[in-house]
């Protein structure tokens, strides 16, 4: 019987791992090799293990995956993921150190170079389209291999756009609009790149992307009433405010909706008697990139999910084979999905039908004016934290200097939690299930040899039957 997990997709990362909740997944091989994997947040330990796996119709026989027994520092519960991109990645480099680079080249393949390897008549692409909670259209997400979604077969009509760089979906962007006005480049940090092109990556593992801080800046200071708090290195926004934003790629322009530049969630004020209220905030989903440049090298911008909802992407390994040292550049072709010339009025509408279940919002500024004025009443007497002021929180300049001395400790407790729900949301848009076989617990001994088992998230999925592969429903 098999056992269905729902991981993330993952098109900036590699391996497949999953948290077998202490079942004995049925192994084609087993090893005590110890893997760590990490991430921009969140860290999995455990060791190399072989089981058959399924996506949709699609099996590979002996896939190499990590059995997770430590899943660290997501900030929300995660219970796999899968890996999309390129054979750089810790189990290839585990087993290279191990046994040699020949056998991580037969054994340390990723779900989909081995899909590809082992039927070279399967076309070498695969297909994302992330949902939107704040559902314009339907809500659902579409994950298709080897094929392109009924409504998107135009997609091979698109630009190409050439991978850059070796080991990521890394692609040069041409420029980026807000509000009309091209927002300039500073030259790029990866070698190679095209002149006056920046480098990014194309990532569904980013909720929230990480830019240069100009380029955030440049978004978010159209926007009047906007705030940018250094302490959470986001910007607030008014919630029923809005701005155009657009990215150019391969020539074309991709519109981003307004609804993805903003992300509401509820936060607390306090009001005279010290108790708290609920209040509604939104915070600027693009923000200023902190990631570590000696680990996270090779792209100045990850495109995640608040860009990544507005195109149709078809990612193409080419005729890129390294096991049988076929060359080839891989490329991506987008569609755009969100025409600009009706997504503010949609903006209005759905954003109003969401604030309008939620506590009543509150501009920015007069939120931080209020926990400023709480502050510094409580703590009057005690010297030593009168400037708990909100200068982290109000300043509107990078001078990270002034922030040192804090928050209060609720309130920022408080945005962190929410911050890690947001990175849920974004994150569970698009679930995928995979498949492995698993023998049944020993104290079972009734029927069938195998007990199937669903997860919870699983039950959010379903197939279409129309296109032959998974086409899977947000959460
Ligand atoms: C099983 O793993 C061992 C390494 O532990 C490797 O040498 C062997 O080739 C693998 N067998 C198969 C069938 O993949
Ligand atoms: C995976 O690890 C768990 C411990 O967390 C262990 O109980 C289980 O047997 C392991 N499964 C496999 C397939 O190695
Ligand atoms: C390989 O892929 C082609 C095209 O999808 C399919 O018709 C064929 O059945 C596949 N072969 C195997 C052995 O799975
Ligand atoms: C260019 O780089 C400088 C120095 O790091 C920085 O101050 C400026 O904000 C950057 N401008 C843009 C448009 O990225
Ligand atoms: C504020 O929200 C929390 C949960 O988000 C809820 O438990 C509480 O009752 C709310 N408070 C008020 C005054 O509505
Ligand atoms: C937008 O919301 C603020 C509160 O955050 C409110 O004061 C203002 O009137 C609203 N503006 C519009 C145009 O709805």
């Amino acid at each position: 019987m098999v056992l269905d997990f729902t991981v993330l997709l993952d098109t900036g990362s590699t391996d497949l791992w999953v948290n077998s909740k202490g079942l004995e997944l049925m192994l084609t091989n087993t090893t005590d090799l110890p893997m760590t994997e990490s991430y921009g947040r969140g860290e999995v330990h455990g060791t190399l293990q072989f089981a058959e796996l399924r996506v949709g119709e699609y099996v590979v026989p002996s896939q190499a995956f990590v059995n997770a027994t430590q899943v660290l520092d997501f900030g929300v519960a995660v219970d796999g993921i899968m890996g999309m991109a390129f054979d750089v990645s810790f189990i290839f480099a585990g087993i290279s150190t191990a046994w040699g680079r020949e056998s991580a080249s037969i054994l340390g393949r990723s779900f989909i170079t081995n899909l590809f390897a082992q039927n070279s008549s399967l076309p070498n692409n695969f297909d994302v389209s992330l949902g939107r909670e704040d559902a314009v259209e339907d809500g659902s997400g579409t994950f298709v291999i080897s094929n392109h979604a009924p409504s998107f077969v135009d997609v091979t009509e698109a630009p190409k756009i050439p991978r850059i760089g070796t080991d990521r979906w890394t692609f040069a962007v041409d420029g980026m609009r807000v509000n009309g006005e091209s927002v300039p480049f500073n030259k790029s940090s990866v070698a190679g790149a095209p002149d006056g092109k920046l480098v990014a990556l194309l990532d569904t593992g980013f909720s929230f992307p990480p830019l240069p801080r100009a380029a955030v800046d440049a978004i978010y200071n159209t926007i009047p009433g906007s705030v940018f708090s250094v302490s959470d290195n986001a910007y607030y926004v008014p919630c029923n405010s809005t701005t155009m934003l657009s990215f150019f790629l391969g020539g074309q322009e991709y519109p981003v909706h307004p609804l993805d530049l903003t992300f509401p969630f509820t936060g607390t004020v306090p009001n005279k008697n010290g108790v708290q209220t609920n209040v509604t905030l939104c915070l600027g989903t693009y923000q200023p990139i902190t990631l570590d440049p000696t680990a996270f090298a090779g792209f100045d911008l990850a495109l995640g999910d608040a860009f990544l909802r507005n195109v149709y992407a078809s990612f193409d390994y080419g005729d890129l084979n390294p096991w049988t040292d076929t060359q080839g550049t891989p490329f991506v072709q987008m569609v755009p999905t969100t025409d600009s010339r009706t997504a503010v009025a949609e903006f209005f509408d759905e954003r109003g039908a969401t604030l309008a279940g939620l506590p009543p919002a509150i501009d920015p500024t007069e939120y931080f004016r209020l926990w400023a004025a709480a502050s510094s009443s409580s703590t009057s007497s005690d010297s030593e934290s009168e400037d708990i002021a909100v200068s982290g929180a109000l300043s509107t300049d990078d001078d990270t200097g002034n922030s040192s001395s804090g928050w209060d400790k609720t309130f920022r407790t408080a945005v962190v939690a929410l911050l890690g729900a947001n990175l849920a949301i974004g994150l569970v848009l698009l679930g995928v299930t995979v498949t492995m076989c698993v023998r049944a617990k020993k104290e079972r001994n009734v029927g069938s040899r195998y007990v199937p088992v669903r997860f919870k998230d699983a039950e959010a999925t379903g197939h279409d039957a129309e296109y032959g592969t998974p086409r899977y429903g947000s959460d």
